[in-house]
């Protein structure tokens, strides 16, 4: 059998671009998914010379579940051992305000798309006996409720719950592939730009996150989150009062319009 591969959903930018550098390091072949195709061929190509491993891009819109299975389909002949489901987005503001359709469109993506893959490579990596599966979740998605964002917040504690779970059937199986969930707080990414958020607190570095989640994730640990701050947050929120919590949540969520010179 050749090298691994390792697939990548939301690759063209932020985390899933960092992935798709450290683990073609790591020696594996690639397979990246994203909309942009001019990033996605830029990327193979520079992957490709910098690491002499093999990667390959699909593009396809992941709101769109024909266009899941169509990804999935097209990584069946190859011997996949690592999957990250990370493509997701936000949208921040009032929920009274949030355009549904792009709200319903980030459900597809956060949630639909994750449980698409999820099922599907964790059947093919039962049969093969191993593999690691990667829900790119976020801190969001260990809080209680994320008001300004409302349904970004939902569709993240939807997937560590699943993933929760999903790790607990397959450890009860006696199975040795792994899933788990990523929840990062702020990362420097495209994220907010298409979110229309900002941080109130500094985000770390997509490479960080990425190293850090690795390593977490060769140990076999299910719920990751990296830097210690974050790690302190998740802690300290499970001690307050649900009222106080979403409190510091709505303030710290602010809402901010990007210009075309921020969009570069
Ligand atoms: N940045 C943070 O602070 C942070 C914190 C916690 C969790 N996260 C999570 O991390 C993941 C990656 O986000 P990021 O921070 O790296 O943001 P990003 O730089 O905006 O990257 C998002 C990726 O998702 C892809 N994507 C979005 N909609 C898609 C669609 N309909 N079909 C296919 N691909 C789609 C984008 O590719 P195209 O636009 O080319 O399709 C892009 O590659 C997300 O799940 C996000 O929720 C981020």
């Amino acid at each position: 059998m050749g090298k691994p591969y390792a697939v990548i959903t939301g690759a063209s930018s932020g985390i899933g671009a960092a992935f798709a550098e450290l683990l073609a390091k790591e020696g594996y072949n690639l397979m990246l998914t994203a909309r942009r195709e001019e990033r996605l061929s830029k990327y193979a190509k520079a992957l490709a010379g910098k690491y002499g491993v093999d990667v390959r891009y699909i593009v396809a819109d992941l709101s769109l579940e024909e266009e899941c299975f169509r990804v999935a389909g097209a990584t069946e002949a190859l011997p996949v051992r690592i999957f990250i489901n990370n493509a997701g987005f936000g949208e921040c503001g009032s929920f009274l305000d949030t355009p549904i359709d792009k709200e319903l469109a980030m459900t597809d993506v956060n949630v639909k798309a994750v449980q698409i893959f999820t099922k599907q490579m964790l059947q093919r990596f039962a049969e093969a006996g191993d593999g690691y599966l990667l829900n790119v979740a976020s801190f969001a998605g260990l809080l209680p409720a994320g008001p300004r964002m409302a349904a970004y917040y939902a569709s993240k504690a939807y997937v560590t719950s699943f993933t929760r779970a999903v790790a607990y059937d397959l450890k009860e199986a006696g199975s040795k592939v792994y899933v788990g969930a990523l929840c990062p707080g702020p990362v420097n990414t495209e994220f907010n730009r298409v979110a229309h958020s900002k941080f109130s607190f500094w985000g770390i570095s997509p490479k960080r996150c990425v190293s850090y989640a690795y390593k977490q994730m060769m140990r076999g640990k299910t719920i990751i989150i990296p830097g210690l701050p974050t790690r302190l947050a998740a802690s300290a929120t499970k001690l307050l009062p649900l009222s106080l919590t979403l409190r510091i949540v709505a303030k710290q969520q602010m809402r901010r319009e990007y210009s075309q010179q921020d969009m570069g």
